[in-house]
């Protein structure tokens, strides 16, 4: 059941995507060689409850942290740990947070330091392909167009698209209908209307697309311990285009010059 939202509702979902976008701008204060994993999520915990929210994905089916933190190998749902950030590591902060009852969601992948070139490259058409996929999200088209858009972006540049993970609606829940694959047919799927809000998050791998879950009942990690890239934007289908409710824009004003 795909929940169409108000006018109203598509400004609360704003706003809680906002909190998103700002803890990531905070994140990318504090991304480098160095730094737990488990610190940034309590930074990121911090900040989110100042801005009047509370984490959206802490003790979410049991989830036990506020971000999803998966670096190098790992493609989502990394625990935080005392893992530290090492030169040349790439990490995938995914965030969600409530306010007034209506769920923010997404995800940034940063470079730690000087990352190899093969590895950047990887980054910058993951979120290249994001962007892809939100133009096709148009009132009229279906779900799969976005799906096709990305695989057929990512794999024409040599990389291969994680099958088993997928984007979903966004709303009071954290994942609604419909399921957004990355994958896909074009004219398949729900057909996308006004009223719709989505979250699209291309997972995309350096080598194969196959993933394992680690025991710890969560982290998703390549087979073949390649890296994975991962970025996420909440968008509205709204007066007839999509429009992005989250933003990388306080990520990419922290960044400047190093902003891939
Ligand atoms: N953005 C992730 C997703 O949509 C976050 C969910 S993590 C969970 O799958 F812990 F909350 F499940
Ligand atoms: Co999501």
């Amino acid at each position: 059941m795909i929940y169409l939202k108000t006018e109203e509702e598509i400004e609360l979902l704003r706003e809680a995507n906002l909190v998103v976008a700002r803890t990531l701008g905070e994140m990318a204060k504090w991304v480098a060689p160095g730094i737990t994993t488990l610190k940034l999520d309590s930074i990121a915990e911090e900040y989110i409850r100042s801005q009047g929210a509370v984490p959206g994905f802490l003790g979410y089916a049991g989830y036990p942290n506020t971000l999803c933190i998966s670096v190098n190998e790992n493609v989502v749902h990394g625990i935080p740990s005392n893992y530290v950030l090492r030169e040349g590591d790439i990490v995938s902060i995914d965030c969600g947070a409530v306010k007034d009852g209506y769920n923010g969601d997404s995800t940034y992948t940063f470079a730690v330091g000087e990352v190899a070139p093969e590895v950047l490259q990887l980054l910058k058409t993951t979120k290249e392909s994001l962007y892809v996929g939100i133009e096709h999200a148009q009132p009229g088209n279906r779900i799969g167009d976005i799906g096709h858009s990305i695989q057929e972006y990512c794999e024409k540049r040599g990389y291969s698209v994680v099958r088993e993970l997928t984007g979903h609606g966004v709303g009071k829940k954290l994942h609604e209908d419909p399921e957004v694959p990355n994958y896909g047919r074009k004219g398949v799927g729900p057909l996308i209307k006004n009223g719709m809000v989505i979250a699209i998050e291309p997972m995309i791998n350096l080598g194969s697309k196959n993933i394992v879950f680690e025991r710890d009942g969560w982290t998703c990690r390549t087979k073949d311990r390649k890296p994975s890239a991962h970025y996420e934007h909440t968008i509205a289908i709204h007066n007839g285009k999509p429009d992005i409710l989250s933003s990388f824009k306080y990520v990419e004003e922290v960044l400047g010059e190093k902003s891939i």
